[in-house]
């Protein structure tokens, strides 16, 4: 089953597929995402979760601290849609990787 994935900061929906994570399904949109490992690895694909159902794998916690993933602060890489999502990329860089989100701002 598909699902309508908006991409906020790039204000571009996309089709993606429940039985793949959101990294997989948008990677071929080059322009949408970051490249990056797809494994929970590198950390380049963290994402805000601001609407949608969604069922995730376990977050890295070298880039996703606990706080971060109560607040639907996500690595795209292990988060599936279960219905439409509104996402936004908060890290782009490897080296911004490591940065926390700001709740709030
Ligand atoms: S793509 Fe590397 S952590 Fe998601």
């Amino acid at each position: 089953m598909k699902h309508d994935v908006l991409v906020k900061d790039k204000d571009r929906t996309q089709k993606c597929l429940e039985d793949k994570n959101l990294m997989d399904s948008l990677y071929v949109y080059t322009d949408l995402v970051p490249k990056g490992c797809h494994n929970g690895a590198c950390g380049v694909c963290k994402i805000k979760v601001h609407e949608g159902e969604f069922h995730k794998d376990k977050m890295n916690r070298k880039h996703v601290s606990q706080e971060e993933e109560n607040n639907n602060v996500l690595l795209a890489c292990k988060v599936f849609p279960k219905g439409d999502m509104k996402i936004e990329f908060v890290s782009r860089e490897k080296n911004e990787s490591k940065q926390q989100y700001r709740f709030g701002s």
